[in-house]
């Protein structure tokens, strides 16, 4: 059961969904803006780092399933069932979510249609938006076409975004119920094969599937932030936290996944999406729902200043002259995303406290340079620790995980490394004479190595 897809806006979320729609066999077009990331995924280039997509992005384009366009009149005239995938980044000075791009794909492609349509939004959204896309998209129809506005959250996760869309944990579809259509017919074709893979499929109303994608972020915010929080009662208790976790998530109704204790999220969803979260519960009126998630957000960001203000205590109480080595950049592995990455933020702070600052990542030195133009960046772990007086482990990358500390030892000025997400050999690392801290950890060595 081919269908006929537009994908538009095709940044990391739509390139995603164009090449794994074409991979369940259908006809796909990307539409975007952007000329140079047009011509880039149509050479079958993918213009961010993710694991698996570059394959079934360049199989699909040679088997004639996908292809890239900037018109809206060929993405109306081509598809039967649109996708809008653009960005609603956090607005300048504001909490809120801006819609500006979503709203002009409605704009854009609505009076172009000519046939009967499914849109389905897949951006996230503020609940209420969907229904107010269906109303504008009755108003700017023309020629009695009036497409039906669904909505279908995206769940994907960086690094396995191939995987997430492919192989999803549940697929949900809201539809406007006063005005009843074939949204969930359609939907129902355009996954057919997922379906048949046994994936839950939720069928409910706009606002409800606005909802579970941004109460699911919050969710996991909360997770994040609670561990964290965890964290801090650990460090003043001689507890340990990462044991704590394992020992609370063995139970099923608390689950161990995302409970890692650390510097904190980052990237481009989760702490954006708990901002507009509370911004839209302020515009509903019950804007106290959802003050625990200002504390969520204040945990988070208490974790990067936290860890500033700790690898300066272990530097005798001033970062003036040290040289401390990063490793990494990116708001976690797999992924060249530096987008309000914890790391570089705290690389950040630590060089406007006096630090020469050395930051070195697998993956997204390019997209550090250009959003922190006056760190030093280093082609190899070894370079970065060269005379370094603290290394901070601050994305758990695995040729981090894997460092051997005696090969470490022989290139730094003093021994102390920081642990940023609890993903080192913490007693490997004493052993061979190292002060190790890691968040929320009672473990430690000699302070004078
Ligand atoms: C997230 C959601 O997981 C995904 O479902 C949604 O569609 C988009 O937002 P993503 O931003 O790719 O996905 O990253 P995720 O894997 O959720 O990690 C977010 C941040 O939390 C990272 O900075 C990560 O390092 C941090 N994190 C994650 C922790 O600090 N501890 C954990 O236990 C897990």
């Amino acid at each position: 059961m081919t269908c006929r897809i537009s994908v538009l806006g095709v940044g990391y979320l739509g390139a995603t969904h164009a090449a794994c729609m074409a991979e369940l066999g259908h006809e796909v077009m990307g539409v975007d803006t952007d000329p140079a990331k047009l011509s880039k995924l149509a050479a079958g280039e993918v213009p961010f780092y993710e694991p698996e997509l570059s394959e079934i992005l360049q199989k699909n384009i040679s088997a004639g399933r996908l292809t890239f366009t900037s018109s809206y009149d060929d993405a109306a005239a081509f598809a039967d069932v649109h996708f809008i995938a653009v960005g609603t980044p956090q607005k300048t000075g504001e909490l809120a979510a801006d819609l500006t791009y979503v709203d002009s794909v409605i704009d854009n492609l609505v009076p172009r249609l000519r046939k009967p349509t499914t849109i389905f939004g897949k951006s996230t959204v503020p609940v209420g938006t969907a229904e107010r896309l269906g109303i504008k998209a009755r108003e700017l129809a023309e020629h009695g076409h009036i497409p039906e506005v669904a909505w279908n959250p995206e769940f994907l996760r960086e690094g396995y975004a191939v995987k997430d869309t492919l192989q999803p944990d549940r697929l949900v579809v809201g539809v406007d119920k006063n005005t009843p259509g074939r949204a969930i017919e359609v939907a129902k074709r355009v996954y057919s094969q997922l379906i048949k893979d046994g994936v839950p499929f939720v069928e409910t109303d706009l606002a409800t599937a606005e909802l579970v994608k941004t109460s699911a972020n919050a969710f996991l915010a909360t997770k994040i932030s609670f561990i964290n929080a965890m964290a801090e009662i650990c460090e003043v208790s001689g507890a340990d936290v990462t044991e704590l976790a394992d020992a609370i998530g063995y139970d099923t109704r608390i689950g161990r996944r995302f409970l890692n204790a650390g510097i904190g999220f980052g990237g481009g969803c989760l702490p954006k999406d708990i901002r507009a979260f509370m911004a839209r519960a302020g515009e509903l009126g019950v804007d106290q729902a959802l003050t625990f998630l200002r504390e969520v957000d204040n945990i988070n960001m208490r974790r990067r200043t936290g860890t500033v203000d700790k690898v300066r205590t272990l530097l005798g109480g001033s970062l003036v002259g040290a040289k401390i080595a990063v490793l990494g950049a990116a708001f976690k592995p797999e992924s060249d995303d530096v987008r309000d990455s914890p790391a570089l933020n705290i690389a950040g702070q630590a060089q406007l406290q006096g630090a020469t600052v050395t930051v070195y990542d697998p993956k997204a030195m390019e997209n550090s340079r250009r959003i922190y133009p006056t760190l030093i960046y280093a082609s190899s772990v070894e370079k970065a620790c060269e005379q370094a007086d603290a290394i901070m482990v601050l994305t758990e990358w695995r040729e981090f995980n894997e460092l051997e500390p005696s090969k470490i030892s022989k290139l730094v000025r003093k021994k102390i490394i920081v642990d940023g997400r609890n993903c080192l050999d913490a007693e490997n690392w004493i052993d061979h004479g190292w002060y190790y801290y890691g968040p929320g950890r009672s473990l430690s060595g000699p302070i004078d190595a």
